[in-house]
């Protein structure tokens, strides 16, 4: 038998702004493995993934599932190693590594039915949480299945140095799109521009409204936008909106800048939507999970891209189990550039 000392982060009180310390609480506790039943194992937490969906969860509302229960342990995706194995486990081995929904907890049992099994010969530990997880998931899927990119056609993409945008850019570069990609400082779209080899791209803090981005973007697109994939809405959406082309498709994957504080009380807005009526364009919104299923078929063709260094990804690796409340703030401060993960 084996007891581990059990570290949590419990999500304790509903921000009404950013989220930060204050809404969490550390705990102690211990976990044994007489715990452990059928088809479960114990997992040692290595690589915690921070995502923005965590701060949607914590508002009060329902979205696409309920609200984050206060008093819990706040969930989120994991990388981990099998300690202790139920004896009915067959397809997984003590030291395997996994990717697990354990949250933020430095031991946890898991069911195996919820885990996939990593390899890290063939890629490193934390694409899982990347490049090949979930912002993969609704980047890859959600640009092809509904922007369905041409080449030759122009694709703008905010966000575009995060977890997900960063891949979005490059898909669209490899199917011959024109890319233009928005970020919030010179050092991201130096990335952009010279690592990820985009057609364009703007900083949108240089420009104080939604007018002057609109202009930029007209100067860098004269041709129009095609294709908006949009991780950040507000103003700089409504700066894409402007630019539109005939039968455009707007793909709505994030909306991180009315997280904090327009959730529960929204702005109005976008005001732009006449502009949809005038040239016929579409507008969806796109979730990771509804192409779960599907995510063999992204492997298959993304893992050899970033075997062969086709495609380029940056990871914000913030050290100490200690510091996961104040990493997630970092999201929506612009603190980090590609993935933000915590290791521990
Ligand atoms: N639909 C889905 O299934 C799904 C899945 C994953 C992610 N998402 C969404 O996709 C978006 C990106 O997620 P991610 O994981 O890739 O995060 P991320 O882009 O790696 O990190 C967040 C970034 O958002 C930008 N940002 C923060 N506040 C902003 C504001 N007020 N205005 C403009 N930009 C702001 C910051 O970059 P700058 O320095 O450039 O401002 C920050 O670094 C989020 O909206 C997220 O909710 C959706």
């Amino acid at each position: 038998m084996n007891t581990y000392t059990n570290r949590q982060w419990i999500y304790s009180k509903r921000p009404e702004n950013v989220v930060d310390e204050r809404h969490y609480s550390l705990q102690t506790t211990s976990l044994s493995t007489t715990e452990l039943k059928e088809n479960q194992v114990v997992l040692k937490s290595k690589y915690f993934s921070l995502d923005p969906y965590m701060r949607i969860q914590q508002s009060a509302l329902e979205t696409w599932e309920r609200p984050h229960p206060l008093d819990t342990v706040q969930g989120g995706a994991v990388v981990g190693q099998i300690q202790d194995i139920h004896p009915s486990c067959r397809e997984f081995e003590v030291g395997d590594w996994v990717l697990s929904y354990t949250g933020w907890q430095e031991y946890a049992i898991a069911d195996v039915s919820g885990l996939r099994k990593l390899n890290r010969d063939e890629v490193p530990l934390t694409t899982a949480l990347g490049i090949l997880g979930m912002p993969a998931r609704v980047a890859y899927f959600g640009l092809q299945d509904v922007g369905q990119p041409k080449p030759g056609e122009t694709v703008v993409v905010s966000g575009a140095s995060g977890a997900v945008g960063q891949i979005v850019t490059q898909i669209a570069k490899i199917k011959g799109c024109h890319v233009i990609g928005i970020a919030g400082s010179d050092e991201k779209t130096k990335y952009l521009k010279e690592t990820l080899q985009l057609d364009g791209v703007i900083n949108y803090k240089k420009f104080t409204t939604q007018k002057e981005i609109h202009l930029e973007l007209k100067r860098l697109a004269p041709q129009g936008v095609d294709i908006y994939y949009d991780n950040v809405g507000g103003y700089i959406t409504d700066a894409v909106i402007d630019s539109i082309n005939t039968y455009a498709r707007i793909i709505i994957c994030g909306q991180i800048s009315q997280y904090s504080d327009g959730l529960d009380t929204p702005n109005l807005g976008p005001r732009f939507l006449h502009k949809m009526l005038y040239k016929r364009a579409k507008i969806q919104g796109v979730l990771a999970r509804d192409y779960n299923n599907r995510m063999p078929e992204l492997l298959e063709e993304m893992t050899p891209w970033v075997q062969q260094g086709l495609l380029h990804y940056k990871e914000t690796i913030v050290n100490g189990f200690e510091n996961l409340p104040k990493a997630l703030n970092m999201l929506f401060y612009g603190k980090n550039t590609g993935k933000l993960i915590v290791e521990v």
